[in-house]
């Protein structure tokens, strides 16, 4: 197997200061990309401003006999997003790659999340992903080549109590990501999202409130955590992370998963499903009812990769049901 390598590629991280971003940044440096590593520099539940962070890691890249340079900016407006691009075309002429990594926590009970909280969260994950790929996906397209990386969350796809500003927000970054790769394909752009698990600084922000609600505690308490020991680490994500934004990685529209060293694609599907008699006239509620099982049942999947695709896999069911 030929080595990964980055030699020329040039990489923008955001949130690269610490955790996973920083591991993300120090791995591909050392495969020969050069680095802006981007950080606002705050805490685990974004207060506060620092240009520590970015600038330790750099300090890391650069006596490890890599490039780096730093970028404070924050991800949570479009002036900062700009700002970003434009460090990687200063200080390297063009943006390769684009992982957006870049956020933080502020966890709390659905219904007394304040505006403040949903807000900030909304911004940095999901507005912040906007502002830096939007300026960097132009680039891209200029230069026919591109590899997005957006960090979407199990909390989102699987589900976390007390996370519903965040779900939201990480799961807003799947459909950024599906469209992104869609429109991209043009281009010779992919973009991929997502799932990491790692200790991080942020396990200081999971208030355990969300004990509170019986089958979510039961779930935590039940699981089988016996393939986990000693992986729930930061660089348990990095190799996935590094090969999808490879050259060798072609792979687009995708959603992965790691955790505790097992690597999987995660996928939408859709059930074939319960398709109703041909005609102009609508089922009723009731024949809704009677077929909910079918309309439920997992044997036979469709994973569409367009709005279109669904209109195959319905007259696929279809025949498949006799309907057609
Ligand atoms: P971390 O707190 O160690 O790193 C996040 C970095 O983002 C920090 O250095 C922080 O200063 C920076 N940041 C925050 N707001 C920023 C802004 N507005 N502009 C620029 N930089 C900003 O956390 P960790 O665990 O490494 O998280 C990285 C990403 O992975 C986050 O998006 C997080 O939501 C996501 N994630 C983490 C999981 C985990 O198990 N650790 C699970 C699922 C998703």
């Amino acid at each position: 197997m030929t080595d990964i390598r980055f030699n020329g590629r040039v990489a923008i991280i955001t949130g690269a200061g610490n955790g996973l971003g920083k591991d993300y940044a120090l791995e591909l440096a050392r495969r020969g990309a050069k680095i802006v590593v981007n950080d606002l520099g705050g805490s685990g539940s974004g207060q506060g401003e620092s240009h520590n962070a970015a600038d330790l890691v750099v300090e890391e890249i650069r006596d490890a006999g890599g490039e780096a340079v730093a970028n404070y900016d924050s991800v949570s407006s479009r002036e900062g997003g700009g700002a970003i691009v434009q460090t990687a075309l200063d200080a390297f002429g063009k943006v390769d790659i684009c992982i957006n990594n870049a956020g933080f926590l502020r966890n709390g009970r659905f219904e007394d999340l304040t505006d403040q909280e949903i807000d900030a969260i909304i911004n940095v994950h999901l507005k912040g992903a906007f502002y830096v790929a939007q300026p960097a996906f132009k680039v891209m397209r200029s230069n026919g080549y591109g590899r997005f990386l957006f960090t979407g969350s199990a909390s989102a796809m699987f589900g976390h109590a007390w996370q519903a500003n965040y779900a939201a927000a990480k799961g807003g970054l799947m459909g950024l990501s599906h469209i992104v790769a869609i429109e991209g394909s043009a281009y010779g752009i992919t973009s991929n999202l997502m799932m990491p698990t790692a200790q991080s600084r942020l396990a200081a922000e999971m208030d355990a409130g969300f004990m509170e609600i019986p089958a979510f505690a039961q779930a935590v308490q039940s699981a089988d955590y016996a393939a986990s020991a000693d992986r729930v680490e930061v660089p348990f994500n990095t190799p996935l992370v590094v090969y999808l934004v490879s050259e060798q990685c072609t792979s687009t529209h995708g959603i992965y998963s790691a955790n505790s060293g097992r690597y999987a694609k995660v996928r939408i599907a859709a059930a074939d499903g319960w398709v109703a008699p041909m005609g102009a006239t609508p089922p009723s509620a009731e024949d809704i009812a009677a077929h909910f099982g079918q309309i439920c049942d997992p044997a036979i999947y469709h994973e569409p990769l367009t709005v279109y695709d669904e209109f195959t896999a319905v007259a696929e069911a279809a025949r498949r049901q006799s309907v057609i």
